[in-house]
This record gives structure tokens, sequence and C-alpha cells, in this order.
């Protein structure tokens, strides 16, 4: 107490000021050299989203799904998974370091598949992580630590935004391949396949498993078979990020082909995987980080490394959002309840893609606005320019990405015609 009562006299003193004087001659406070950071770019356009007072504002900016009156959708398996898990009158425990073993379990199955020759085998590890970024940066931070080839990964380009200060601040160099071919919006599978085949051996490349964000371009299965050879060829460690299993073809399985292919013709992959979208738990932050290896004894070394990697960053992982995922998952009836929302969570978004075309050509556009139907998933990138989408935000309130991506979930019959008005108002 004395020590503290002298501490406080000598700093209320100006005699000590001489000896922070260096200090405060540069600043006068410890962060007055902080520079302002511009706003997220997803997520910066929700908050400026909040801000317009116009009843009729759109929020296409971030990827969460919406129901048809445009607010947000709690799935009913969840509402039964949540009421399941407060009966049980659980403890709030810390989970092991590497989460749930019934989640991760599921959560891997869900992903390689329940009939996994690498499950059964054991030569896989899962942990539990805070949903699919969370995943990403363990992913990444595991690859700095321990990818014995060069530390470049890359990413298609474009590629989801945060993808690329995930795996900077992992200490990863950041190089891209061609995927978007702006001339037709569609996949460049001509340009991807020439720039993978000159990746240097050994380096890591980046997969969207489905529903590419934020292109809504995939390839196709045969389009993947000749990729996985290339990959294979040049001897690439695979990242599959797979944040949206399920929203690309509504089925949970078909979407999880491309993932499945490459464990069958030899690729040892790491696997993102998020249940924000399927599962609508985007604030429980569920997910999932696997590491195919050679065999169990690998697999168990890694385990060890993961878990010394996830335990001074968060400890261990939250439980609520993996108890109703497991319990999803490891219900049938709550699991056909939860396959059918799926379904229909995709269905909603293939309607009002198709809603918006015919409103755009009710409007009078003349464009080929073919590609928002063909592209899936949650999102549509409508090859508006910057300037577009800014005169689509000042004169219609309608928020999106700068790249000219929109978020098709959270399109409704209730402003889909007004959507098609600014995006007519702007491009004709
Ligand atoms: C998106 O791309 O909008 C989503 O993945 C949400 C996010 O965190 O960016």
């Amino acid at each position: 107490m004395a020590l503290l009562k002298s501490h406080k006299a000598l700093f209320s003193l100006g005699h000590l000021a001489p000896c922070l004087g260096s200090l405060s001659a540069r600043n006068s406070s410890w962060w007055g050299g902080v520079q302002m950071g511009p706003p997220d770019p997803i997520l910066g356009v929700t908050e400026a989203f909040k801000k317009d007072p116009n009843p009729k504002k759109m929020n296409l900016g971030v990827g969460a799904y919406r129901d048809d009156q445009g607010k947000p959708f709690v799935l009913k398996s969840v509402r039964k998974a949540e009421e399941i898990v407060a009966a049980k009158q659980l403890d709030k425990e810390y989970l092991p370091i590497g989460g749930l073993g019934d989640f991760t379990k599921a959560c891997a199955q869900l992903a390689l598949g329940t009939d996994s020759q690498v499950l059964s085998s054991g030569r896989s590890i899962t942990v539990q992580t805070i949903s699919g970024t969370g995943s990403l940066r363990i992913g990444a931070n595991f690859l700095g630590r321990f990818h014995g080839g060069p530390k470049d990964v890359y990413l298609p380009k474009p590629s989801w935004g945060n993808h690329t200060p995930i795996f900077r601040d992992a200490g990863m160099q950041l190089k891209a391949y061609r995927y978007y071919d702006p001339s037709n919006c569609g996949f460049d599978f001509k340009g991807a396949m020439e720039d993978i085949s000159n990746i240097p051996e050994q380096s890591v490349i980046l997969l969207h498993a489905c529903a590419h964000n934020p292109t809504g371009v995939d390839p196709r299965p045969e389009q993947w078979k000749e990729m996985a050879e290339i990959v294979k060829k040049r001897n690439l460690l695979v990242f599959f990020d797979m944040a949206y299993q399920g929203f690309a073809s509504g089925d949970i399985d078909r979407d999880a082909w491309a993932v499945r292919h490459f464990i069958e013709q030899g690729h040892n992959i790491v696997l993102s995987q998020s249940f924000a979208k399927n599962m609508g738990l985007y604030g429980e932050r569920v997910g999932g980080f696997t590491v195919v290896c050679e065999d169990a004894d690998e697999a168990k070394r890694v385990e060890s490394q993961l878990k010394i990697l996830i335990r001074p960053i968060y400890s261990n992982p939250p439980t609520s959002g993996a108890r109703i995922a497991t319990t999803i998952l490891n219900t049938p009836e709550l699991r056909s309840l939860w396959l059918e929302e799926v379904h229909g969570m995709a269905n909603r978004i293939i309607k009002m893609r198709e809603q918006l075309v015919a409103g755009l050509k009710k409007e009078g556009s003349s464009h080929n606005w073919q590609h928002v139907t063909d592209q899936i998933g949650m999102f549509c990138f409508t090859g508006l320019k910057p300037e577009q989408v800014g005169r689509l935000t000042k004169e219609f309130s309608v928020y999106m990405t700068k790249d000219g991506r929109i978020s098709m979930a959270g399109v409704t019959s209730g402003n889909v015609g007004l959507l098609a008005q600014g995006i007519h108002a702007v491009t004709k």
C-alpha cells in the first residue's frame, strides 16, 4: 500500500517528466501515432447500411441468409436442437483445446463422408474452431510453422477478401492464380490450369470447395478432375475452404464432391469448414479445421501441434454452438429437417436470381444477365464497376461490396423489383 502511495505521489510530481520526456515529445498519448484504418470491405458495408435512414435500404453486402421478409433466419432444426441442449442442463466447463469430440467427429464426417477411408483409418485430425475464419487462421498458422515447402499460398483471383489478411498475418506470402473470366462472368478454366501448372512445387493452393466467394462460379466435376491432376503433378498442398457446404446445390454431399475427389486422388488436404451459413449459426462461431495425414501416427503428432497453436490464442473453443451443431448432425430427425432447410435456403436464392433477371428484362435492360442465374451459392458477381456500385448505394440505398458482389441471400420478393430498377438505372 505504502509502495502504491509513493508511486502515485511520484507520478503526480513534475519531476518524472524529464524521464518520460523523449516519449511525450513524440506523442502526447501512447497511441498518438496510430493511423485511422479503413473499414472492413465486407463488414464495413453493414456499418454504413445501419446509418442509412431510408426505409427501403437493402444490405446485400455481408453473406448472411435472410428469409423472404428480409429478416435474419433461425433454422427450425437449430431452435429444436437448442431446446434439446437446454433440457440437458449441461455444465459450462472448458472444452478440450481441440473442441467437443462428438462435434469434430460429425464435422469431419459431413465433409469427408460417412464411409470415408480417411476417417475409418484414423489418419486425419479435426479440431473445433471459431467458425471458418478461425479455422483458416489456425490453418494458416499451422502452415506458417510447419509447412516445409515455400511459404507461398496461391489464392484464386478474386478470392474472399479476408483470405489475404488471414494468410498474410500468419506470415505467408500471397500469390494468385487466374479464376474468374470477366468477359463472360464465368470460370476461366484455361487461365486457371495454365497458372496452376506454373506454381512452384510444394506451394500451397487455396481452393473454394463450392459456391465460390465472391464470384458464385465453380468448376464443373470434369474440370475439378483435371485440376486435381495438375495439382498433383505440381505436388501442391491443397487448402480447401468449405464455408458454404449445401448452399451451392442445396445438397450437402454434392457440394462436398470436390473435397472427396481430391482425397480419393491421394491429396492429403487441409480443410476449413464453417457452420455459419449452412446452419445459420453466424454468431455462434462454429467451425472445424481438418488435416488429412499420411497415417494415424502423423495425425496424432499434428493434433499435438494444433493444440499448442490454439492454446495461447483462445485456449479452447466455445461450447454452445458446437453442442447445437452436434445435436443436429447426430439426431436423425433433426438432421433430415436441417437438410430440408438447407435445400430451402438454396432454392429461395435460386428463385431470387431468376426474379432479378426477369426484373431487369422488365426494366428494359439490354445486357446479358445470364450469369446471374448461372452463378451459384450465396453470391452474384454482377460485373458492376465500383462507380456503378457507388451510384446504386447513393441513389437506391443498395449496400454491397465495391467489387460488384451481391449477397443474393439478402434479396427478397419485396425488394427484387427495386434492385432491378437500380441496377438497370446504373448500367443503361
Ligand atoms: C462474406 O463474405 O460476406 C461472409 O463470408 C462473411 C464474412 O465474414 O465476410
